[in-house]
């Protein structure tokens, strides 16, 4: 038996990222957990939606560029702190080792195995969010992170994932299955 919740949005656990922008002048981050995959493939690109009063999306929106990174479960805390305090009020510039990459104006942190560097492309308008829609330009990985074939290992990353039912950030768990492969079997009987 299963209970109509109605429109609650139960599409988690999302993956925890750190969004970074310059703001007047300065590096801002902000944690966001509502992220996307757009259109698999070349070019390569990324949504996540914000809400309008951020002030990470002023520097969105003047530079057109921004940085999408990956932290590790050691970064907890400061990925909390940086997604409980804006940078209305709140100097958000030194709570992370910065580096530069091909982007001026997208600030990338040292300690995230995982960084992508991002132009805008698109701003969807919603009553409460905006959803930027970035290219991804470049993504620079740890070369700790990576397996001999230069593909990012998610356990190695240990990513953060964010569950707003419990609001926990819960630990990646084992693997269950190889995708598109353990369904063939199904697919052969089916197919007869
Ligand atoms: C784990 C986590 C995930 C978050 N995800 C989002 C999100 O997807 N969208 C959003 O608008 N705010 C999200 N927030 C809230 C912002 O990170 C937070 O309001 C932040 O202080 C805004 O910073 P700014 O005003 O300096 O841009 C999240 C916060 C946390 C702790």
């Amino acid at each position: 038996m299963k209970r109509n919740l109605g429109p609650v949005n139960a599409l988690y656990p999302s993956l925890t990222t750190i969004i970074g922008a310059v703001v007047e002048g300065r590096p801002n981050f902000l944690a966001v957990a509502h992220v996307g995959i757009m259109n698999h493939g070349q070019p390569q690109y990324l949504s996540f939606g914000i809400n309008k009063a951020h002030h990470t999306n002023q520097g969105i929106h003047e530079h057109r560029e921004f940085s999408v990174c990956i932290p590790g479960e050691n970064l907890v805390v400061q990925t909390d702190y940086v997604g409980l305090v804006s940078g209305k009020n709140t100097d958000k510039s030194k709570v992370f080792e910065l580096f530069q990459g091909e982007l001026a104006h997208a600030p990338l942190i040292k300690g995230c195995p995982v960084c992508m560097e991002c132009r805008l492309a698109q701003v969807v308008d919603f009553e409460a969010h905006e959803v930027f829609i970035g290219e991804i330009v470049a993504t620079h990985a740890d070369e700790g992170v990576l397996t001999e074939a230069g593909k990012i290992d998610i356990a190695r990353v240990r990513p953060l994932l964010f569950d707003m039912a419990s609001v926990k950030y819960w630990s990646l768990g084992a693997e269950v299955a190889a995708c598109w492969s353990v369904g063939k079997e199904l697919k052969r009987a089916v197919r007869g």
